[in-house]
């Protein structure tokens, strides 16, 4: 299990220039004052607010990604961001297949590891994202489902250096209810085996991060699960004190 851990902040289509600046500031200067910090931070605003968030965290640790990427570098696609802009602009960092993006934008799989294909001849580590409904859930289908997304949204372009994948289960996101310990450690172990397989190249160093629903409150018990290497928060990351009190939960 990797001993650093990867704190990504999702802050989705929320906040305006100021409060996101000033959340930026605040972070970055509580980073820098953590002592042996075990985690590694990654903020994503929303794309209007990139430059600014890159330029209040310039000499700070803490990094920049995007929410999405488009699978081009360029070309007439009115409306998309490609992953060349987002290096460009100072990202680190692309989530790529989030829930919202799969169901509201009717992404695929296949769309998906284009996409992460894209950010990684950008240079960018691609943030893959799966999981399973609640009715999948019900249905006994979790495991296959999220096999068949492992299998669909790696490119092989995949690396242990350029990629992470995020479990987030459907019915965590935003409403309060976290997959259980067991279920955590249980999905992880899975995901594990089947990166590993499919990634050739360091896929058992792959950083794997739980999301949906994490909070001040249960990130020091997941943080600890075996194969859990992060977490992806959405809600919670919105609140400064709430997102560094997740990422010192990492320590220990
Ligand atoms: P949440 O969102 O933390 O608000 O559940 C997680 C996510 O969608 O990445």
């Amino acid at each position: 299990m990797s001993m650093t851990k990867l704190i990504v902040g999702n802050w989705k289509m929320n906040g305006l220039l100021a409060d996101s600046k000033a959340r930026a500031q605040q972070l970055g200067s509580a980073v820098a004052a953590t002592k042996d910090a075990a985690f590694e931070m990654v903020l994503c605003p929303p794309a209007t607010m990139i430059g600014a968030v890159v330029d209040v965290l310039a000499g700070s640790s803490v990094q920049c990604g995007g929410q999405d990427c488009h699978t081009e570098p360029s070309g007439a696609y009115t409306g998309n961001i490609s992953a060349a802009m987002l290096k460009d602009i100072g990202c680190t960092h692309v989530i790529v297949g989030h829930s919202e993006r799969r169901q509201y934008h009717a992404e695929t799989s296949s769309l998906i590891a284009a996409k992460a294909a894209a950010a990684h001849a950008a240079g960018l580590v691609a943030i893959i994202c799966v999981g399973e409904t609640d009715a999948e859930r019900s249905a006994g289908e979790a495991d296959s489902v999220v096999a068949a997304q492992l299998a669909e949204s790696i490119p092989l372009s995949a690396t242990s250096e350029n990629t992470a994948v995020a479990y987030e289960p459907v019915w965590a996101i935003g409403t309060g209810k976290t997959a259980s310990a067991d279920d955590i450690r249980q999905m992880h172990a899975h995901i594990r085996a089947k990166v590993s397989e499919k990634v050739t190249s360091g896929g058992a160093q792959i950083k794997l991060l739980y999301g949906g629903s994490v909070k001040a409150a249960n990130a020091a018990e997941i943080l600890h699960i075996a194969h859990v290497d992060g977490v992806l928060v959405g809600g919670a990351s919105l609140a400064a004190d709430d997102f560094i009190a997740i990422a010192k939960a990492s320590a220990g």
